[in-house]
């Protein structure tokens, strides 16, 4: 049997709640899809558009992908659009990595950055960012690098990242940029680098509130989308073809719309930092993005991730453990202001009781 991994912490805590539980557990966001997209996709059905894609994507959706992220010639041929950004995530390692190669992982990163290498028999290696350079070895393939950051909502400055492209230049393995936070800042946009070694990564479930419709994309250097189409053709045969007209959408509506929902998040967070603040030793990570509270327990409890346990089968309020993230989470819980503000609200102030 091939090796497998076990259900993410995530899911686990989803499937311990008790009726009852308010949820700030999964990174579902609760804004309404904007106005233009919904009208997009409901021409589209009107219409009968619903069968299949070519392979890698509509042609006017791949050109428009590579005109955002134009070093890698800025046509169609540097895209793939695939079934959301986890598809994009596990094409560039089953593509490109082979059994036990290397790939380097943040020491606190998104599941499936430690997952998908290990399902592919290859070897995630967890490093903290600013010492990238000393975990390099000659069996290093890939990085694996999300900004804004799950579940630090961290954004790494442009200067930081393009010192990792060069590196990935210079030691000759891939920089994957995952960008499905792209739109979700709270001060100041994060930027990406660009450079021969730099796959990008994105989607629109989190920006457009559509993770159900399944749409993302891998921009790469030609010869990789051509190296990556055969997996793709093989594994899903197109992305969903309304899903592709609702990205063709988001991408041509005012950039106001993107703006309203980012002060929609502000305003959440707004609203989590001060109920978190009036919980005694209880610190956090300010997030720069995404919607992610990474919160520091530690001195409040021995096993942070019993108390999450506790608190979703008593139908209190799901948290998600740091320990999802990596051993170094260990103490934290993820707390995530996609919910509503009521949500949020309720969720911490039963956290709250729970400790006092
Ligand atoms: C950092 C990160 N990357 C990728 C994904 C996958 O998102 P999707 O497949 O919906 O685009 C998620 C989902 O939560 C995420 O948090």
């Amino acid at each position: 049997m091939r090796t497998s991994v076990p259900l993410s912490l995530i899911r686990q805590i989803a499937l311990a709640a008790a009726p009852g539980a308010v949820s700030l557990a999964v990174g579902e966001p609760s804004h309404a899809v904007p106005e233009p997209v919904r009208r997009a996709i409901v021409d589209a059905v009107n219409r009968g558009e619903l069968g299949y894609t070519p392979n890698a994507g509509r042609t006017d959706l791949r050109r428009a992908l590579g005109a955002r992220r134009p070093e890698h010639g800025g046509d169609e041929h540097s895209s793939i659009v695939t079934v959301g950004s986890q598809e994009a995530l596990a094409l560039v390692v089953f593509g490109l990595v082979e059994a036990g190669g290397e790939v380097l992982i943040p020491d606190i990163g998104y599941p499936a950055y430690d997952t998908l290498p290990r399902l592919a028999g290859a070897v995630p290696v967890r490093t903290p960012l600013d010492a990238v350079e000393s975990a390099v070895t000659a069996r290093t393939r890939m990085l694996i690098v999300g900004s804004p950051g799950n579940p630090t909502g961290e954004v790494l400055s442009g200067e930081r990242f393009a010192a990792l492209a060069a590196l990935a230049e210079e030691r000759g393995f891939w920089l994957v940029s995952d960008e499905v936070y792209e739109e979700l800042w709270l001060d100041a946009p994060p930027q990406y680098p660009a450079g021969k070694r730099v796959l990008h990564v994105g989607g629109i479930s989190k920006s457009l509130a559509l993770t159900g419709l399944r749409l993302g994309w891998l921009v790469a250097p030609t010869e990789v989308i051509a190296q990556l189409q055969g997996l793709h053709q093989n594994l899903v045969t197109c992305a969903p073809s309304l899903a592709q007209v609702a990205a063709l959408a988001g991408f041509a509506m005012p950039a106001a719309e993107l703006e309203t929902v980012r002060d929609g998040y502000r305003r959440r967070w707004a609203t989590m930092r001060s109920a978190l603040a009036a919980i005694r030793d209880v610190r956090w990570r300010e997030p720069d993005g995404a919607f992610y509270c990474l919160a520091d327990f530690r001195a409040r409890t021995a096993d942070s991730t019993a108390l999450a346990f506790d608190l979703a089968r008593r139908g209190e309020v799901l948290m998600v453990p740091g320990e999802a993230f990596g051993p170094d989470g260990k103490g934290w819980l993820r707390l995530t202001f996609a919910s509503t503000e009521d949500a949020i609200r309720e969720g911490v102030a039963r956290l709250a009781a729970a400790l006092s």
